[in-house]
């Protein structure tokens, strides 16, 4: 790197954490306004450095800061410094994760990471895995290893209606997969949850057995532990008992709270998880590293291999398999996303990650005390979750969470369960303590009371 970004590198990240300080919210650019405010125009002919540092830092400044103590929006917060050192360096080596002459010893760094997580799972020796690009990639492979375990559609394509369960709360990446693994949208059965956001497993066996006698073919059942909006955990255990009766692949969507495992006190959300057949978490939502870092485990090391693995003599020339992970993941140059979430773990140590997840719950319930005391709010979740769901003098959700956006306050998610719509506070921010999660609940208080025309018109 030349000394001179070098140093530009410094000050743009002195930069920006001063920001985040000044402007926890930036000032938010509209679309309309985008072209005048920032020149993002690729021109033919190159600008010198002291015009391209200038833009570029405009650029930055303008972009809203999600590790600031008001970013409450969606399923990241806050900052790992570790684990942003590891993703930094990850950038500077620029390794490949397909093959160990390429990426090393780094191949060694992301083995360990699956296999301790195998471990704490309790899966078998057979247990392999990969970093995913995220939770919905995660949810794509487990779905990809269901679908072949099931049927030859390796060679074959697919060749029966094939059927895969999930909870009307799960993420929408299960739906969008099935359409892109050929088994099609309309081969999603979304089952019912309980009141509180839980997969009802009377109501799967019921649809499974529907299908069977429909003459399809069951294949695939995803849990989530952790539903988008809610925080809710479906029950593995249960879910277990059908897939073994009816050989169903089970797979748990942790993308969002799978990082429980690192918790003692929290761990029992995943009871059964032993039972599943696969497991993702991501790290770049709890435990806070830089996205994106998920890590997908499975206890069948052969379907692994056998649904992702293709020869190409060009690129495997050397080592066993389990150290060319070229063999068992779907990209082929993959970035080392592994790197940021060994840094922060071997810094902090199994019990350091157990502190992050423990501290969310903590603000978690800080923040549901405040609102069970505060007769002016009405709360829409339940205990046990790092989503706060709740409105504010019944003022539309939607309209406060995009006004106190627009007005540099908080941002602040919206969400529906049932024929509610609310407030989606999470307490994914690790960095924050009692008084950011206070001071949340003061600013809009604050904000309604100034602007009370603004929400009403
Ligand atoms: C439960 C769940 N699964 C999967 C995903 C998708 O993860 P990603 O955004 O990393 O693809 C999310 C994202 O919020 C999620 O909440």
């Amino acid at each position: 790197m030349d000394q001179k970004d070098l140093q530009q590198f410094q000050e743009i990240v002195q930069l920006i954490l001063t920001e985040e300080k000044d402007h926890p919210v930036a000032k938010p650019v509209s679309v309309e306004e985008l072209s005048d405010t920032v020149n993002l125009t690729l021109q033919d002919d190159p600008i010198s450095d002291e015009a391209f540092y200038n833009e570029f830092q405009t650029l930055v400044k303008k972009t809203p800061k999600t590790a600031s103590s008001s970013f409450f929006n969606q399923l990241v917060g806050g900052r790992r410094s570790r684990a942003l050192l590891g993703d930094l360096i990850a950038s500077v080596l620029n390794n490949s994760m397909y093959t160990y002459k390429v990426a090393g010893p780094m191949v060694g760094v992301e083995r360990e990471i699956v296999n301790k997580l195998a471990q704490m799972l309790g899966y078998s020796d057979h247990a392999s895995g990969t970093i995913a690009s995220g939770g919905s990639m995660s949810n794509f492979m487990a779905m990809v290893l269901g679908r072949d375990a099931k049927s030859n559609s390796i060679q074959e394509g697919v060749m029966h209606k094939m059927i895969l369960y999930t909870s009307e709360a799960s993420h929408y990446s299960v739906a969008k997969n099935a359409s892109l693994m050929g088994i099609g949208r309309n081969q999603v059965r979304f089952i019912p949850t309980n009141n509180a956001g839980e997969m009802e497993m009377e109501l799967l066996e019921a649809a499974i057995l529907s299908d069977v006698e429909s003459g399809n073919v069951p294949f695939f059942v995803n849990v989530t532990s952790g539903t988008t909006v809610l925080g809710a955990f479906d029950s593995i255990a249960e879910a277990s008992k059908i897939c073994k009766k009816h050989q169903l692949w089970l797979h748990v969507d942790g993308a969002y709270c799978g990082s429980v495992i690192f918790s003692k006190k929290y761990k029992h959300f995943l009871k059964g998880v032993e039972l599943s057949d696969s497991f993702s978490l991501s790290a770049h939502k709890m435990l806070g590293t830089p996205l994106s870092c998920s890590v997908f485990v499975t206890q069948h090391k052969e379907q692994l291999y056998e649904s992702f693995c293709s020869d190409a003599s060009y690129l495997f020339q050397s080592e066993k398999d389990d150290f060319n992970p070229g063999k068992s993941s779907f990209q082929c140059g993959r970035r080392n996303d592994a790197l940021k979430l060994w840094t922060l773990w071997k810094s902090v140590g199994t019990k350091g990650l157990e502190k992050l997840i423990d501290h969310q719950f903590e603000l978690a319930e800080v923040a549901r005390n405040y609102i069970r005391s505060n007769k002016d709010y009405t709360l829409f979740s339940f205990n046990d979750s790092v989503s706060i769901c709740f409105n504010y003098k019944n003022i539309p959700a939607k309209m406060l969470s995009k006004e106190l956006y627009l007005h540099s306050q908080l941002m602040v998610s919206h969400g529906s369960f049932g024929d509610h719509h609310f407030i989606r506070l999470v307490t994914i921010n690790s960095d924050n303590s009692e008084k950011e999660i206070i001071d949340f609940f003061k600013t809009i208080e604050q904000f309604v009371a100034e602007n009370t025309l603004i929400l009403h018109t």
